[in-house]
């Protein structure tokens, strides 16, 4: 019984060590990504800096070269997260709201699908994103390999919706993806706490779980027309360039 009992805490503590070391080398691999992007970054340029854990990465790679190097550098940030870790940072910041045009916008991602297709979002900050994306002459990607998909899909699709009439949109929501096939489970999001999440704009995040997406461009078509509904998680035909870390190497993807 004893030798059981052991055998057992023996191959639950060698899953945990294998778990935490996996998390640790994927975290790695994103700040190799994140550095590989802030090698791009010129003198003068205006960044559009990117939410998350691997955008994080970018941030803090960017203020270190703008302390050894004294570049002169405006940051625009996608969240009020990364506004903040920028701040603290000491890195220049545009004014809260202002959009600039920009050179780069630097941010990582859910899902990289074929032609760089994106699905964003999981952080609640990808209306942000996608304004500051917009107006960037480049969109960079950076990434741990997990994030490589052949379809996107799998992910659940982040949609952000004004909490007036919420309701009354997740069902169109739901009749949107009926028409066209698809399953309809849309779920409301909320924080750890339990509470429903807020983005930074106040709205609300539905993520919608659709295992596959077969047509991201009629499926982005079909969602913004629904009203309620302030922007979806695909952000088609936006990236120009991904680097995605791998153990052994960084990919370097290039539309
Ligand atoms: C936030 C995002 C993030 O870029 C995305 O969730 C990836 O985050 P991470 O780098 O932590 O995996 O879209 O809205």
């Amino acid at each position: 019984m004893a030798r059981f009992f052991f055998g057992f805490w023996l191959a639950l503590s060698l899953r945990k060590r294998y778990e935490a070391d996996m998390s640790t080398s994927l975290e790695l691999q994103k700040k190799q990504a994140a550095l590989v992007a802030v090698a791009l970054v010129q003198d003068g340029m205006v960044l559009g800096l990117g939410t998350g854990s691997t955008a994080a990465h970018f941030v803090d790679g960017l203020a270190a070269r703008i302390q050894a190097e004294g570049l002169n550098i405006t940051g625009v940030p996608t969240s009020k997260q990364t506004r903040a870790q920028a701040e603290k940072l000491g890195i220049p910041l545009a004014v809260e709201g202002d959009v600039p045009q920009m050179d780069l916008c630097v941010d990582g991602a859910d899902e990289i699908g074929p032609n760089l297709s994106l699905v964003k979002g999981g952080g609640g900050a990808l209306l942000r994103e996608k304004i500051v994306a917009y107006h960037a002459k480049q969109l960079v990607v950076i990434a741990d390999y997990t994030k490589l998909v052949a379809q996107l899909g799998a992910f659940p699709l982040p949609v952000e919706i004004i909490p007036f009439g919420w309701e009354a949109t997740r069902r169109a929501l739901m009749d949107v993806l009926a028409a066209q096939g698809l399953p309809q489970t849309v779920r409301v999001r909320h924080t750890t706490q339990g509470a429903v999440f807020k983005t930074d704009n106040g709205n609300m995040i539905v993520d919608v779980a659709l295992g596959r997406i077969a047509h991201p461009e009629t499926l982005a078509q079909a969602l913004l027309p629904i009203p309620g509904v302030v922007e979806h998680g695909l952000f088609l035909g936006m990236a120009q360039q991904a680097f995605v870390a791998h153990p052994t190497h960084i990919e370097h993807i290039k539309m």
